[in-house]
């Protein structure tokens, strides 16, 4: 198993990564945690799979546990969930000196988080992320919330947990579909960050997709390393934070226009690097030479929803409620190389309209569906 660690003074915390340690996250959390109660916060889907194994492991450690399940997807980051969990956790008798377990993707991440953060004024809590997206970007670094019906994580806190324990075998049930989705995002960390890690992932782009398990663990570790250290710098994204944003001022839009449903994030976001990474061409930011290697890479993640339906005006409207937007002005992380950003207000709406029409032409290939 590998360890890193996230630096935040008082609030630091180590990422464990490794591969079939699941079983093993009892002994560590009596090891560096006090608690003896632990009040286990999952989905439906997940909590099938790997809800006993960790409920097991938690009694032979000497560890009282109770759970709280909620319907998989997006939806459980509602308010009416949320007030649902203080509710059961009131009458489940949690008080201070209980730890919330978060098993699960993104969702149950940011949900389980926040409703740590909230409870009680605060509860300490350990992540435990299942799918890619959440073991490379939601886990680490402390962005915890829900959605409000009129803006995606609107209300939520910085809070950070006190571990996260990732194990790379839990991907191996994970759909195809997220698989994808989370390979976006690793992909953008070579973008953002480091050429080194784009060229691995350039050379290691199938093993990623059948989900090798060396090359995975190295992969999740090295996300998880560049991600520590951007956050480690900028926890509330004041600075370079807004880096990890890359692909997210047009892959949100994407989103909120298909309603969050019919769309991963994670595609979203890929065709929103394609178009911001096409637009730092336009601006003359980023070489020509560098936006192709990054579009042929990008090409091997193969997408499986269209955006062909959508208009511009639909994206352009989305985009300025997105909450990234200063003063209705859009800001983007634009790559200048790759591994170099800069942050970039832009003002000309056909700048992004080109970017957009040349996603809607060359963003999606049809791949073979493995829905
Ligand atoms: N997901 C972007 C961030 O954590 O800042």
């Amino acid at each position: 198993m590998k360890t890193l660690k996230v630096e935040l003074a008082d609030r630091s915390y180590p990422i464990y990564v490794g591969s079939g340690n699941l079983a093993k996250l009892p002994e560590m959390l009596k090891l560096f945690l006090s608690a003896r109660r632990y009040i286990l916060l999952s989905d439906k889907n997940v909590f099938v799979l790997y809800g006993a194994q960790l409920i097991d492991s938690c009694e032979e450690a000497g560890l009282h546990l109770q759970q709280i399940i909620v319907p998989a997807g997006e939806k459980s980051k509602s308010i009416e969930r949320f007030t649902e969990v203080m509710t059961k956790m009131l009458k489940l008798g949690v008080s201070r000196d209980w730890v919330v377990l978060a098993l699960g993707g993104g969702v149950v991440g940011d949900l389980a988080g926040f409703a740590a953060a909230s409870f009680m004024r605060g509860l300490p809590f350990v992540q435990i992320p299942t799918s890619l997206l959440a073991q490379v970007d939601s886990s680490v670094g402390g962005k915890t919330g829900i959605n409000h019906p009129l803006c995606k994580n609107a209300i939520g806190a910085f809070y950070q947990p006190k571990l996260v324990w990732i194990d790379i075998a839990l991907l191996k049930s994970l759909p195809k579909l997220e698989v994808i989705s989370g390979l976006a995002e690793v992909v953008k960390y070579g973008i953002i960050y480091s050429r080194d890690f784009f060229h691995f992932c350039e050379t290691n782009i199938e093993q990623m997709l059948a989900l090798d398990s060396d090359i995975c663990t190295a992969a999740v570790y090295q996300c998880c390393a560049i991600k520590a250290k951007i956050v480690a710098q900028d926890e509330r994204e004041s600075g370079v934070r807004a880096i990890l944003n890359f692909g997210h001022t047009i892959g949100h839009a994407i989103e909120t226009v298909f309603g969050y449903r019919r769309i991963k994030h994670g595609e979203a976001v890929l065709l929103g690097m394609l178009a911001e990474a096409f637009m730092a061409v336009q601006l003359e930011l980023l070489n020509p030479k560098e936006f192709d290697r990054i579009r042929q890479l990008l090409a091997q993640i193969p997408l499986q929803t269209s955006i062909a339906e959508i208009s511009f005006a639909d994206l352009f409207t989305a985009m300025k409620h997105d909450k990234k937007a200063l003063d209705n002005r859009l800001r983007f992380a634009l790559p200048k190389t790759i591994g170099e950003m800069i942050i970039v207000i832009v003002e000309k709406e056909n700048l992004i309209a080109d970017a957009f029409e040349f996603i809607q032409q060359n963003g999606w290939q049809r791949h073979k569906s493995v829905r």
